[in-house]
């Protein structure tokens, strides 16, 4: 690959010009190899921020994050392939009864999770609350869960696109994780490298949500489904809601607890209406339309899939979670209904109680997070539970109390319904 000076790849962008494959091609390669530096990557990833890049541009990058590492190959599983993301969320767990639900219906899910940063959680945070489990496999170990049981969730191994693990611990700390053509070229190259046949995007929209408006959101879907055509993947993508908490759990054994009740045939209706939601569009876009995800969770298979998966990765699927030795209780002041309940201000609570973590090497507790009582829409009497928090440690609750009152507001009168599912784009 011939080189360039990565000072003269940062002018282009900064001056507004187009880069060439040739320089993306380069640039990618030597940041992954140590050539080019932090530093110079940081100024190029803020002039990507501030001004864009021509779809040419963000296929090429994105071929270029892949080509920094191995692409699996899936061959060997026989049912076809088919896998989600979300771009992150408060409360959402909904890739723990997704995955064995769809496996369930006759489809091969493979998916590749990561842990939480911030006021996020993250999916191998919430089933590492399952004693035993392991989030790391082998690609063989992978491989074979998948043909065998169909459900997979389990961490990147470090082989699969390593130039967006190093460029995104970059951009997380430089300010420039809400660039559009970033956090699609990052999202698009681990899923493609991942070998999955067909992909469906949750492109979340709202204050809990990286975009915070439907415009943006739909030029994040619109971006990833075409990169994933490009790839011959498969891809179609829903925007969602996420001004309010999916469900009434929010951290990490709580969430896991949720999910089994899903699995179960019960639950909160947002979550059961996203996961089967998803489900379908998978189903479909894995070419099984006929598929009947809400059979397979009232008659018990999405169950036993979910079960035969954890105990696949060394799991205890009978294993009850622990309860917080401290809980707050939060009441209403007032008669009314609930107006509000601000996704990114319950995210940051249950963060503070210790659901989260502040750097990458933090652990996370099992029991912290919040507890919805009561949803938007919910009618409330004066001195009914709202919600309460939930930590091992006495000392985080103030904080987390501070940030939970922010959120949870009463109204005399009930909002205005918003539906969950906003947009479908393929
Ligand atoms: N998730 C990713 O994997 N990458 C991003 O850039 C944003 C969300």
């Amino acid at each position: 690959m011939s080189g360039f000076a990565a000072v003269d790849v940062i002018r282009a962008k900064r001056d507004g010009g187009v880069l060439s494959d040739a320089q993306i091609d380069w640039v990618v390669d030597a940041y992954t190899r140590g050539v080019v530096a932090d530093e110079q990557m940081s100024a190029l990833a803020m002039a990507i921020l501030l001004n864009g890049m021509t779809g040419p541009e963000i296929a090429r990058w994105t071929a270029a994050m892949i080509a920094s590492g191995e692409r699996l190959d899936l061959s060997a599983v026989a049912r076809p392939t088919v896998d989600k993301h979300s771009t992150g969320g408060v409360g959402d767990k909904i890739t723990l009864p997704l995955t064995p639900l769809v496996a369930a219906c006759g489809a091969a899910v493979p998916q590749l999770s990561g842990r939480g940063l911030g006021h996020t959680g993250g999916t191998l945070d919430k089933l590492e609350s399952i004693p035993g489990w392991r989030a790391a496999l082998s690609n063989e170990e992978f491989t074979a869960q998948l043909r065998d049981i169909g459900a997979v969730i389990c961490a990147a191994g470090s082989g699969l696109a390593p130039a967006d693990r190093k460029l995104y611990a970059l951009r997380d700390v430089t300010g420039t994780v809400e660039a559009i053509p970033l956090i699609a070229s990052s999202i698009m190259s681990k899923k493609i490298a991942e070998g999955t046949g067909a992909l469906v995007l949750d492109v979340k929209v709202g204050t809990g949500a990286f975009m915070k408006s439907v415009d943006d959101a739909r030029e994040l879907a619109r971006t990833m489904v075409e990169l994933g055509g490009a790839h011959g993947v498969k891809t179609v993508a829903l925007l969602t809601d996420m001004s309010t908490p999916l469900g009434r759990a929010i951290g990490n054994g709580v969430e896991v607890t949720e999910s089994v009740e899903v699995l179960a045939g019960g639950g909160p209706a947002d979550v059961v209406e996203l996961t089967l939601a998803l489900a379908r569009e998978m189903l479909d876009a894995a070419g099984l339309p006929d598929a009947d995800p809400a059979a397979a969770l009232r008659d018990g298979r999405a169950m036993d899939s979910w079960r035969s998966m954890i105990r696949a990765q060394g799991g205890d699927p009978d294993a009850r979670m622990p309860e917080a030795d401290e809980v707050e209780v939060v009441r209403a002041e007032m008669d009314g209904y609930v107006a509000a309940v601000d996704a990114y201000a319950i995210g940051v609570a249950a963060w503070r109680l210790g659901a989260g973590r502040a750097r990458k090497e933090d652990p996370v507790s099992v029991p912290a997070g919040v507890v919805l009582h009561k949803r938007p829409g919910d009618p409330v009497k004066a001195g009914e539970p709202l919600y309460e928090l939930r930590a091992e440690r006495a000392e985080a609750i103030p904080a987390a109390l501070a940030e939970a009152a922010r959120a949870v507001t009463v109204a005399a009168r009930p909002p205005i319904p918003a539906s969950l599912v906003i947009e479908r784009v393929e």
